[in-house]
């Protein structure tokens, strides 16, 4: 695998391939990113991953600073995964004026769950993934659903700038004892760690009793309420309709979404049922 930072150099080794697939992260791999790399490799002629911790993501107060940088790694697993790019500028390299133009997704999408508690979260998802959707052009990209609400943003990104990229989505990856792959499983303690599978239980437990009949919002406010008594600070536990995140009509697909506050870590999860 060769790596690159400059694009450059990207667009000089992309310059022989016609169906770039990419899957863009912020580092710190683990193997939710490597399927997602190995889901790749199944759809272009080159597999392409970037490295890009994107600070018009983060609010003040999140952990922009924290956010572990873990290049060699990070190379390592991807050569290992059989990627064969790896796109991983610095922040001069990719914004080397301050980034004055975003690109503002559809508030009834992107301003509610993740948007109303990160406020500001989706631009800087949305500006950074169209930059480096120019830089790289590819012809598919993969993103995770345990990123669920991130993944319509971005397909409804590519729907409505009629951006020629296939949106592919890739599995959630979970440990042994359910809990979703992430990052930011790296800051859990022993002991938060072990309780961290909670929120994949709750939502189940949610799912489960919609699905049984119970009022969505009696059924959401019991698993907020479950959480809270195990000691996470919980922001939302809710079903939505599948494809826009709106309160589902009885008969459409539904997903279970919530996320949580364990001691210092903020953690996501979806459960589709
Ligand atoms: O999901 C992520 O890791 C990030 O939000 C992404 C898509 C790489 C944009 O910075």
């Amino acid at each position: 695998m060769e790596t690159v930072h400059t694009l450059a150099a990207l667009r000089e080794r992309l310059s022989r391939h016609r169906r770039p697939a990419f899957v863009p992260t912020m580092g710190n791999l683990h193997e939710g990113h490597l399927a997602l790399v190995r889901e790749a490799r199944r759809h272009g002629d080159v597999t392409v991953a970037s490295i890009f911790v994107n600070r018009l993501q983060f609010l003040p107060h999140e952990d922009f600073d924290a956010y572990p940088r873990t290049l060699q790694a990070d190379a390592d697993q991807l050569a290992a995964a059989g990627c064969d790019l790896l796109f991983a500028p610095n922040e001069r390299e990719l914004y080397p004026e301050p980034q004055a133009w975003t690109v503002q997704p559809d508030p009834a999408l992107a301003g509610i769950l993740e948007g109303e508690f990160r406020p500001g979260f989706f631009t800087g998802v949305c500006t950074v993934v169209m930059k480096l959707f120019q830089c790289v052009q590819p012809a598919v990209a993969v993103f995770g659903k345990k990123d669920y609400q991130q993944l319509l943003v971005i397909q409804g990104m590519v729907r409505q700038f009629a951006m020629p990229v296939q949106v592919v989505a890739g599995e959630t990856q979970r440990a042994a004892d359910g809990l979703a792959l992430s990052s930011r499983n790296g800051y859990l303690s022993a002991a938060e760690r072990a309780e961290a599978v909670q929120l994949s239980f709750a939502l189940r437990q949610l799912a489960q009793r919609v699905q049984a009949g119970a009022p969505r919002e009696e059924a959401e406010a019991a698993a907020v309420q479950a959480l809270r008594e195990r000691g996470w600070q919980p922001d939302y536990l809710t079903v939505r309709h599948r494809q826009d995140l709106l309160p589902p009509a009885p008969g459409q697909p539904r997903v279970a979404l919530g996320a949580a506050r364990l001691g210092a870590t903020r953690l996501i999860d979806n459960l589709e049922f």
